[in-house]
Parts: C-alpha cells; sequence; structure tokens
C-alpha cells in the first residue's frame, strides 16, 4: 500500500476542500469539460445500472444532471447551488456523505468522479459504500493516475486500487484509463458488490 507519510496532499481536510470548491464554483463549470472530457463522461455513462444512484461530490452536477432518481451530495455549497441553478434533476444535499445513514443496500449504482481521492481513510469509505450497495450493486470511481498530482490529492496505482477493492469486498470488473488521445491522465473502476461471507 501507499506510504502515508510521504504522500501529503494540500487538501487534507474537510474545511480546506469546502474552501478550495467554493471558490472554484465561479469557474468550475468552464474549466471541468477540458480536463473530464464529454468522452470520459460517456464511458463513465455507459456503465451505470439500476436507477438509485449516489453521487458522490456531485459538484455542479456534470456527471448525474439529468438522472431523476439521483442523489448528489457534496461538501461545498457554492458547488450546489450552480447544480441546483442549472436544473439538476435528482435531489441534492450541502455535507459530508460519510455523514449520512442511508439505509443498507439503498443505491443500484454509487459514483465519484473525481472526490474519491479526497478522502483520508478510503477503505472505511468502501466499507461504507458497500454496505449501502444493493447486492450486485456497482461502485464507479475516476480517480487520476497521474504522481505529480500527488501534493494536491491521494494518487493511487491500479495495484493499490486493486487491492484497495478487493479488501473491501468488491470484485473489480474493469480499470479503464481515460483522458486525451495523447495523455491518460485517470483511471475508471468499476467494481461490484460481492457478498459478505456470513457464519
Ligand atoms: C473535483 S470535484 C468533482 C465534481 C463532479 N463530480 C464532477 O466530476 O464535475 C470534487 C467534489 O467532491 C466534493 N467532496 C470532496 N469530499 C467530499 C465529501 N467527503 N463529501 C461530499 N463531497 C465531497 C468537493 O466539494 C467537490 O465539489
Amino acid at each position: 500500500m501507499r506510504n502515508e507519510t510521504i504522500i501529503m496532499p494540500l487538501l487534507n481536510s474537510q474545511a480546506r476542500i469546502r474552501k478550495f470548491f467554493d471558490y472554484a464554483s465561479f469557474i468550475y463549470d468552464l474549466i471541468n469539460p477540458h480536463i473530464y472530457t464529454k468522452e470520459m463522461l460517456e464511458t463513465l455513462k455507459n456503465e451505470i445500472e439500476g436507477s438509485k444512484i449516489l453521487d458522490v461530490g456531485v459538484g455542479t452536477g456534470y456527471t448525474t444532471m439529468e438522472y431523476e432518481n439521483t442523489l448528489g451530495v457534496d461538501l461545498s455549497e457554492k458547488m450546489i447551488h450552480k447544480a441546483k441553478a442549472k436544473g439538476y434533476k435528482g435531489s441534492l444535499l450541502v455535507g459530508d456523505v460519510m455523514q449520512q445513514s442511508f439505509e443498507p443496500e439503498t443505491f443500484d449504482t454509487i459514483i465519484s468522479a473525481g472526490s474519491f481521492y479526497y478522502f483520508s481513510s478510503p477503505l472505511v469509505v468502501l466499507k461504507t459504500f458497500h454496505s449501502w450497495l444493493r447486492d450486485d450493486g456497482i461502485f464507479l470511481c475516476i480517480t487520476p493516475n497521474k504522481k505529480i498530482l500527488k501534493p494536491l490529492v491521494n494518487v493511487y496505482s491500479k495495484p493499490e486500487l486493486e487491492a484497495m477493492f478487493e479488501s473491501s469486498n468488491f470484485k473489480l470488473e474493469k480499470i479503464v484509463e481515460l483522458g486525451r488521445k495523447s495523455i491518460k491522465y485517470a483511471y475508471l473502476s468499476k467494481a461490484r458488490k460481492a457478498k459478505l461471507d456470513v457464519g
């Protein structure tokens, strides 16, 4: 696993993340589509299953704007405000997703497009998402794969992602590289909930 003592992301507290995205909200939609391209978005959307969706770190709603049965949660009130103003079709909630108490097996798909790498305890997060997913539900996760971003956020290698999913009872169905033709700078992981062994 990664060495916690070497990696020191700058956005390492919720207060900092919230503040950063409150400021970023004003220009976010101008910049985001150049990084998180339409092709990346379509690749992710093609993997969505079922109708009950949780969008973790929904931001301004780029990923799930038109899905009615979706709940988008975000720390930043200003990002959520933008999503609302653009006519987000699902429900929106301001807060830390890890502070929510959803019933077990609530969602068909949980999406994290650009938010997973802010969590300081990724295994706790994965175990929580596992419990919120229905049997066979899926977690779709876009994370950066370039080490240059390490001062800003947690960057996980493919083996690290594989190990994290395995130890939290997800079956990793695929990891695809996303980005532009010339440079692939993100992974899309699709992980399916494996049933926990009982007894
Ligand atoms: C890079 S943006 C991605 C927004 C959107 N998913 C997109 O792809 O355009 C990351 C978002 O995750 C949110 N976020 C980070 N940690 C969070 C947490 N613990 N709970 C809820 N939202 C969180 C941030 O506030 C920010 O809006």
